[in-house]
C-alpha cells in the first residue's frame, strides 16, 4: 500500500542539521520511510546544536515541545524563520529521560500554520536518555520501538489533502482535523515482528486533534510506565488508556505468552460520550449556548455525528506478529523512577485560574482573549522560581488538551463535572506532563513551577485547529 504525499513536501524542502557539538553521543535517524521528521536521540546533558533551513514558501519555526529550554530557542510564532532563510539554534538538554517531540511553531496576523506544517510532515520524535534510566535496564534496541500516531486523509491522487472545502472545513476548524485513515510513522497497515519477549512502546500522539483510546485486542491491561516527562514511579494498569494530542505514553508489553504465529494487535476503541458535554454540549456555557453555528450544530447532532466529532470507532494501529522465541524474559520493575518531584503546592501556593470558553464566530477563547501576538495581559505575567496552580475550566463542548511550554507540571487535581466517560478511565494523572486533557465542564489544576529562563512563554490548546485559529497565548516569566 503506497503512500505518496504532497511533492515537495516535509523532508523534500526541510531539512534539520543537528550537530551534536558535548556529551555522549546523540545521533538523527530516519523514522521510516515516509514523511515524519527524523528521530533525534540525544543524551541528557548534552548540548544540541540544530540548524534549520527553511526551504518552505512561508515562514516556520522548530519548537521543541516538552524541553525547558530558554524562551528566543523555543520556536515561538515571534521568532519566525523566513523562507531561504536559516537559523541555528543551542540548547542545553536538562530534561529528564523521556520521548519528546518538535514541530512547526507559525503563527501570523491571519492565523496559525501549525496544523497544516504538522500535517505536511515537518513534525518528529525526540528522545532523551539518560544513566538513571538505562540502569533499569527496561527493554530497548530492537525490543523499544517510537511509534507517532497521526491521521491522514487521501485524496483519489493519493496525496495528503488537509482541512477540504466549504462546510466541511469550517466544521473542521471548529472540532480540528479528523484523518480518514491512521497511520503509524506515516505508514498505513502497520505491522512490526516481534519475538516472545517484553517491548517497550514509546507513543506520540503527533495527530492534529485525535484522541486516542488504546487497548490491546485479547484484552490485556495496558502497562504504562511513563508519561510526556518520563518514566512514572511505579507502573500502572489500565484496560485502555487516552492519550490526546501532543501527549506521549511510554507502554511496557510482554508477548511472552503468545505464541509464534499469532499477532496482537494494539487498537483505539471505541468510545462511549456518556455524559460527556452535559449541559456544555446543549447550552449553558457551552458552543451552543452562545449561538456559535447554532444551526449547523443542531444539524450534526440529528445526524448523530457527535461520536464522528469526538472520533469514536474503533481502529486498529498496530499488530505486532510474535514470529521468533526468545531467550531473554525480562520482568518489569515496580519501582522505575526515583527522582520524581513531590506535589510543590502549599496552603499559600497562588491559583490562577483560565476559563476555557468560545466566542461566536471566532472560536475558543482562554479567560475571554485569544491569540494577539506576542503580547500578555496583566494576569499573565508569573515569577521566575515560584510555583502555582493553574486551573483550567472547560466551559466549552469539546475537550482541549491544554498544553504550557518549557517546563514539566504536576497533574494536581482533576474535578469531572456530571458524568465521567469512558474516556476518563484511561486518564494518566501521575507522572509529569507537558499536556494535560480538560474535558468539557471539567476543571483540572496543575502545579507548574517556572524555573531558570524568564522571558515569553506561551499556553495553548494543542488541537492544531484550536491553536491556529487563536486558542493560544502567551505569558512572561519575570
Ligand atoms: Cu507542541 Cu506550542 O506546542
Ligand atoms: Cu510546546
Ligand atoms: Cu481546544
Amino acid at each position: 500500500d503506497k503512500v505518496s504525499i504532497l511533492p515537495g513536501a516535509a523532508s523534500e524542502v526541510w531539512r534539520y542539521t543537528a550537530e551534536r557539538v558535548a556529551g555522549p553521543e546523540g545521533s538523527l535517524t530516519p523514522v521510516g520511510d515516509s514523511y515524519t521528521g527524523p528521530l533525534i536521540r540525544l543524551h541528557r546533558g548534552q548540548r544540541l546544536r540544530v540548524r534549520i533551513d527553511n526551504g518552505l514558501p512561508e515562514d516556520t519555526t522548530v519548537h521543541w515541545h516538552g524541553l525547558h529550554v530558554p524562551s528566543d530557542v523555543d520556536g515561538q510564532p515571534r521568532l519566525p524563520i523566513a523562507p531561504a532563510t536559516s537559523k541555528t539554534v543551542a540548547f542545553d538538554v536538562v530534561d529528564r529521560a523521556g520521548l519528546y517531540w518538535y514541530h512547526p511553531h507559525p503563527h501570523g496576523p491571519d492565523g496559525g500554520r501549525v496544523g497544516f506544517q504538522s500535517y505536511a510532515g515537518l513534525a518528529g520524535p525526540l528522545l532523551i536518555t539518560d544513566d538513571t534510566e538505562r540502569a533499569l535496564g527496561l527493554p530497548d534496541g530492537e525490543q523499544e520501538l517510537v511509534l507517532i500516531l497521526q491521521d491522514r486523509t487521501f485524496t483519489d491522487g493519493n496525496e495528503l489533502q488537509y482541512l477540504g472545502a466549504g462546510m466541511g472545513s469550517m466544521m473542521t476548524r471548529i472540532r480540528g482535523f479528523r484523518g480518514e485513515r491512521v497511520l503509524v510513522n506515516g505508514r498505513p497497515d502497520a505491522r512490526r515482528e516481534v519475538a516472545t519477549r517484553p517491548y517497550r512502546l514509546r507513543l506520540l500522539n503527533g495527530s492534529n486533534s485525535r484522541i486516542y483510546k488504546l487497548a490491546w485486542n485479547d484484552g490485556r491491561a495496558v502497562t504504562v510506565i511513563g508519561t510526556d516527562g518520563g518514566l512514572l514511579a511505579k507502573p500502572e494498569r489500565r484496560r485502555s488508556v487516552t492519550l490526546a494530542p501532543a501527549q506521549r505514553i511510554d507502554l511496557w508489553v510482554d508477548f511472552g505468552d503468545t505464541g509464534p504465529g499469532e499477532s496482537v494487535q494494539l487498537v483505539s476503541e471505541e468510545y462511549q460520550l456518556g455524559m460527556m458535554g452535559g449541559r456544555g454540549m446543549m447550552g449553558g456555557g457551552g458552543m451552543m449556548g452562545q449561538g456559535m453555528m447554532g444551526e449547523q450544530m443542531g444539524d450534526m447532532m440529528d445526524r448523530g455525528m457527535m461520536g464522528e466529532m469526538m472520533g469514536s470507532e474503533r481502529i486498529p494501529l498496530v499488530t505486532f506478529a510474535v514470529v521468533a522465541r526468545a531467550n531473554d524474559s525480562a520482568t518489569l520493575p515496580q519501582r522505575l523512577a526515583q527522582d520524581l518531584p513531590a506535589s510543590p503546592v502549599q496552603a499559600d501556593t497562588p491559583v490562577r485560574r483560565f476559563e476555557l470558553g468560545m466566542r461566536m464566530m471566532q472560536g475558543f477563547t482562554m479567560n475571554g482573549r485569544r491569540m494577539e501576538g506576542a503580547t500578555v495581559a496583566d494576569d499573565e505575567i508569573v515569577r521566575l522560581g515560584q510555583t502555582e496552580v493553574w486551573e483550567f475550566v472547560n466551559n466549552t463542548m469539546m475537550p482541549h488538551p491544554i498544553h504550557v511550554h518549557g517546563l514539566q507540571f504536576l497533574v494536581h487535581e482533576r474535578i469531572p463535572a456530571g458524568g465521567k466517560t469512558d474516556l476518563h478511565d484511561g486518564i494518566i494523572d501521575a507522572g509529569l506532563h507537558d499536556t494535560v486533557l480538560v474535558f468539557p465542564e471539567e476543571r483540572v489544576r496543575i502545579a507548574l513551577t517556572f524555573e531558570s529562563f524568564e522571558g515569553l512563554y506561551m499556553y495553548h490548546c494543542h488541537n492544531m485547529e484550536h491553536e491556529d485559529t487563536g486558542m493560544m497565548r502567551y505569558f512572561k516569566v519575570v
